[in-house]
């Protein structure tokens, strides 16, 4: 029931309705409609401000500690820029299927790739979502390799990826000061390491309540910054394991605690876990940007974090050994990555 061309998006497949390698088993169907989650908003206007700025590092630490994400505001990327990379990213998948094939591949070592789900036909579930991945960091080592059409496609993601990957740093130098870690942790880490972007577009569905977008995951990396232009991420909440609806607020940005912050703070900060649920009227567009260390660099653990109350919880790994379990791993079944000792 699988058997369609590969990467092409559901309408150009022209189905309307889930078939039935869409159909996730023991999908909680009550829970499809959850309450909005209410989000911790930080407001990096104060940054530059000593007092506030150790308020906002509180602020960031809390939020880490509890369910591992927040939305940050007044980041100073330009609402522009924002438009800009997400009207790139419909841009480039409103191409014909013949231009957007060029990309495509299971591959998921390649550093620019183009498909459905996640293993395309691949894995048991199929997943309603069609992406464009690319690395981006260093952009020049990358843009390159970018599809350079629609003709602005690389000028507008570029900005938001160059913008993003200083935010990232900023955040990161928040997290680090909130755990108490000295500067040997800082934020040369992220620059000298990688962001991967996830642009998705998750068509409507007539019956969104058979599949999803993306299956309940932690993302891997320090961190993951998500613009989103409509509603359709949820987190699970840590207090009563309910799936919260994350609210889309115009010019925020998401940040997720990746496992790579986990492995960091001994479990001080826990990955976010989140899916994609799907929406029956609305096309939604998402651009993912996960910041990580170098593809060989393994995070490990910092001494500070491990005591006797605290004893080292997890492996080390890098970027490369997280591709190379999704190679020979189906995450879309529930198959976790972060492996605790
Ligand atoms: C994700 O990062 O897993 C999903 C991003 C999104 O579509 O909101
Ligand atoms: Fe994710």
């Amino acid at each position: 029931s699988c058997s369609f061309p590969m990467g092409q998006t559901a309408q150009e497949r022209g189905l309307s309705f889930v078939p039935e390698c869409y159909k996730v088993e023991h999908l909680d169907r009550s829970k499809m409609d959850s309450e909005t989650v209410d989000v911790p908003i930080i407001d990096l206007s104060g940054l530059g401000d000593p007092t506030q700025k150790s308020i906002l590092v509180q602020e960031i630490g809390n939020a880490c500690r509890c369910n591992g994400f927040f939305q940050v505001i007044n980041h100073g990327i330009s609402q522009k820029t924002l438009d800009g990379a997400l009207s790139a990213a419909s841009g480039f998948f409103r191409m014909p299927t013949q231009e957007k094939a060029k990309f495509m591949s299971n591959d998921v070592h390649k550093p620019v790739r183009y498909g459905t789900s996640l293993k395309d036909g691949v894995d048991k579930f199929q997943f309603w979502r069609v992406f464009l991945k690319h690395y981006a960091h260093p952009l020049m080592d990358w843009i390159g390799m970018w599809p350079d059409s629609p003709p602005d496609y690389r000028e507008k993601m570029g900005e938001y990826a160059e913008a993003t990957q200083k935010l990232a740093q900023t955040v990161f130098e928040l997290i680090i000061e909130s755990l108490g870690l000295g500067p040997k942790y800082l934020n040369t880490k992220l620059e000298e390491g990688m962001q991967v972007m996830a642009v998705n577009y998750y068509p409507p569905c007539p019956q969104p309540q058979l599949a999803l977008s993306l299956p309940p995951h932690s993302d891997y990396g320090c961190l993951t910054i998500v613009l989103q232009n409509s509603h359709g991420l949820q987190i699970l909440y840590s207090e009563d394991k309910s799936w919260r609806v994350v609210p889309v607020i115009k010019g925020a940005l998401e940040v997720h605690v990746g496992n790579q912050l986990e492995v960091l703070s001994n479990g001080r900060y826990k990955s976010v876990v989140h899916r994609v649920t799907i929406n029956s009227d609305k096309m939604r567009i998402s651009i993912a940007g996960l910041h990580t260390l170098g593809m060989d660099v393994k995070m490990e653990t910092a001494k500070e974090m491990v005591d006797e109350e605290h004893p080292m919880g997890y492996k080390e790994s890098s970027f490369r050994d997280f591709l190379d379990f999704i190679s020979k791993n189906d995450i879309g079944e529930g198959t976790s990555f972060l492996k605790t000792l």
